[in-house]
């Protein structure tokens, strides 16, 4: 009975040593109610009385030892166990973070804000009007009846006779002034869409920045002023300006606007073409008829108004050459700005 009890404490203490041993099971096959030691012990009957406490001391020091064991390999498990856990989950914070990329706005974007900005600066508020626009906002109450050849120029998206994409951002003068009495101080940014083929400088749908002054003893003499103080503030303190003679149905007198060449300063280059000047919007004086027409007194009140296209600032501003760029969303070109 001896040799069977060391053999199983031997047993016992090896299967309990292998890495892969699964405790519990080896603790219910040794120790367990039905298990080796505990059939040893059934037997104790058949002993003398004077082996029986020799054999149950050594049992019961067997079971201790046994007892002990199982607590070392479980406690040394755990503790490999939460090792292994605080390796795998080792945080180094010295580590450089992964970079977010982060988007920037489109350089039309840019273009429209900054041009925001600048008249926001002179006392102008932002008005916005509708892409889809009535024929009477886009052309007749701006001058332009039906049939008048000027509409030629301007040809653009129908949705029904009377319902059109507008052509320019104009319309919002004549919504402006029919709502609102003078003093008026305003610009409307917005797309603006005309029946152009695309190439390197048309698209059908593209951006423009209207301006529009009405007051008492408003003059030909404020335009220039306010769009000097423009070109300086957009192109350099060193820029020009220079009006041309000019028309436009709902302005009279009209001009086209041109800043001496920012590249060369006027002497000449590839993106002036040799000229020293670039032309950059169109202005005038508000025509009386048009004043008419929104509900003021042409005898009491005058204005000027101006309009410019977003994409050409931007084009010369960043000396892009092809339009088409500026719609492409190819980020190789976006992530430039
Ligand atoms: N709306 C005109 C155009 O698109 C520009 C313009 C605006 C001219 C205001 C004069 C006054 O060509």
């Amino acid at each position: 009975m001896r040799e069977t009890l060391e053999k199983i404490k031997a047993e016992a203490l090896e299967a309990l040593s292998a890495p892969s041993a699964n405790i519990e099971d080896l603790r219910i096959k040794y120790l367990g109610k039905k298990g080796e030691l505990t059939a040893v012990l059934r037997g104790m009957g058949k002993l003398s009385a004077e082996e029986r406490p020799v054999i149950g001391q050594l049992a019961n020091d067997i079971r201790a030892e046994i007892e002990a064991k199982i607590e070392q390999m479980t406690a040394e498990r755990r503790a490999r166990e939460i090792e292994e856990k605080l390796e795998a989950e080792k945080l180094d914070v010295t580590i450089p973070g992964d970079k977010i990329a982060q988007g920037h706005f489109h350089p039309l974007s840019l273009v429209q804000r900054q041009l925001e900005e600048i008249f926001l600066g002179m006392g102008y508020s932002i008005v916005e009007g509708p892409e889809v626009e009535l024929d009477y906002y886009n052309f007749q109450a701006l001058n332009i009846p039906k049939d008048h050849p000027a509409r030629d120029t301007q040809d653009t998206f129908y949705i029904t006779e009377n319902i059109l994409l507008r052509s320019q951002t104009s319309p919002v003068q004549a919504r402006t002034m029919e709502v609102q009495k003078p003093p008026i101080k305003i610009i409307s940014p917005g797309r603006v869409y005309r029946s152009d083929a695309v190439d390197a400088t048309h698209s059908p749908l593209f951006h423009q920045v209207e301006g529009l002054v009405v007051d008492k003893g408003i003059t030909m003499g404020d335009l220039k002023g306010t769009l000097e103080m423009f070109a300086k503030t957009m192109f350099g303190e060193e820029t020009k300006i220079r009006f041309r003679p000019h028309h436009f149905p709902f302005t009279e007198p009209s001009a086209e606007v041109d800043v001496s060449c920012f590249v060369c300063g006027g002497k000449g280059c590839r993106l002036c073409k040799g000229e020293g000047w670039i032309e950059i919007l169109g202005a005038g004086m508000v025509h009386p008829n048009v004043l008419r027409m929104c509900g003021i007194d042409p005898e009491i009140y005058s204005g000027f108004a101006f309009g410019m296209g977003v994409e050409r600032i931007a084009m010369l501003k960043y000396r892009i050459d092809d339009m088409r760029l500026l719609y492409e969303n190819d980020v190789r070109f976006l992530n430039q700005f």
